[in-house]
């Protein structure tokens, strides 16, 4: 039984969250699971950019991974513009500066398209360190060597989160029933996942665990998401509504906390999903520990504290119903914040590439980096 989970354990993932095509990106449109397994194509870097505003692609390591595609546009796009034939030249100062300055400019809408996960502007700015890098070749060699920057960005991200898998298990005792959060799964990376990874690594370690995902209101991403890509890999869940964590831990029914992050500023201070900092504070409580898998990308050391976040606030539509269904009236008032910030105190350990890191603290991160 372990053999076989152990060799489970490196198979390629049954579905692909992003695929690179050479002309577009596919992404699985995650706004329509579990009921409907669709694809959107993207084929611009406009494309790009709406399909990471509207959700088709989330999860701050996936939208990390769009946007170095949606960079690879960008580049093509102004090279077309100062090159609409293709002749493959060496390009002139003036047709450098006009790329650069293209570029430059649509490179913002990718920026613009969600705030608050830090990997958006981690892999945009180095798609863009390698565009400056290569800039003085011809045509053909910039292109190839910028989206031979986002190919290598996506297949990094998978051995990353393998890494974390590894060094969040060691966190797992046997029998664990973990609670996660939002979706930190494979559909939110570019495979394996972060909190799912520590998950997928303690599974296929034979640790015979359970979890528990919290459906995640008001977007739904771990009753629709985390359960379905869990129930793909045969890995046990249970799917509990929001209000049912305090009293789960409370009865002892709850051994560990595992979530994922959007940003971590330079103390240590989480953002994440909304609803997480309330997990951190019923897991202090019930004396439970509160992990956070991230891969190191996640971490904004230029920013001092999770406050100095921008906290993206989303359509009011989302709380007042999901898809066709709307159960509030129409008129009413809403607040949608899409995260919130868990203070470093209440985090137990943020789980890495490189390791972990305990007690979460500036001084910690900073040697951890
Ligand atoms: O609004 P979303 O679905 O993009 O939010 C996702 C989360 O909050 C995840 O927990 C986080 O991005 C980590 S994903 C590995």
């Amino acid at each position: 039984m372990e053999n076989n989970l152990e060799s489970l354990k490196n198979r390629e993932q049954n579905f692909k969250t992003l695929q690179w095509f050479g002309s577009h990106l596919e992404l699985i449109d995650q706004r329509k699971l579990p009921t409907k397994e669709e694809f959107v194509r993207c084929f611009s870097c406009e494309d790009v950019a709406l399909a990471i505003k509207e959700m088709v692609v989330r999860g701050a390591p996936a939208i990390g991974c769009a946007a170095a595609f949606g960079f690879v546009f960008c580049v093509r796009e102004a090279i077309c513009k100062v090159d609409p034939t293709e002749k493959k030249i060496v390009f002139s100062r003036k047709d450098i500066e006009t790329i650069i300055s293209l570029v430059k400019t649509k490179k913002e809408r990718l920026l613009k398209s969600r705030p608050t996960a830090v990997n958006l502007a981690w892999a945009v700015s180095r798609l863009e360190f390698s565009f400056l890098k290569n800039i003085e070749k011809n045509h053909e060699e910039l292109a190839h060597n910028v989206e031979r920057e986002a190919i290598d960005l996506l297949s990094e991200d998978v051995k990353v989160n393998r890494l974390i898998g590894s060094f969040g298990n060691s966190l797992i005792p046997e029998k664990a029933k973990i609670l996660t959060y939002c979706n930190a799964g494979a559909l939110a990376t570019a495979g394996y996942g972060t909190a799912l990874g520590v998950v997928r690594s303690a599974h296929f370690a034979g640790k015979e665990i359970e979890v528990f995902a919290s459906e995640t209101r008001p977007f739904l991403q771990g009753a629709r998401l985390t359960t379905w890509e869990l129930l793909k890999d045969e890995i046990p869940v249970t799917l509990i509504s929001d209000n049912m964590c305090g009293y789960l831990m409370n009865k002892k029914e709850i051994d560990v906390v595992v979530v994922g992050a959007d940003r971590v500023a330079a103390n240590g201070d989480v953002v994440n999903k909304i609803g997480t900092y309330t997990l951190s504070v019923l897991a202090k409580e019930n004396r439970i520990p509160f992990f956070v898998a991230c891969p190191l990308s996640t971490i904004d050391l230029s920013t001092d504290r999770g406050v100095d976040i921008v906290i993206e606030e989303r359509c009011g539509s989302e709380v007042r119903g999901y898809d066709s269904q709307v159960w509030a009236p129409n008129e009413v008032r809403v607040s949608n914040p899409a995260f919130d910030i868990t203070p470093h105190h209440n985090i137990s350990a943020l789980i890495t590439e490189k390791g972990l890191i305990s007690p979460v603290n500036s001084r910690n991160l900073i040697n951890s980096i």
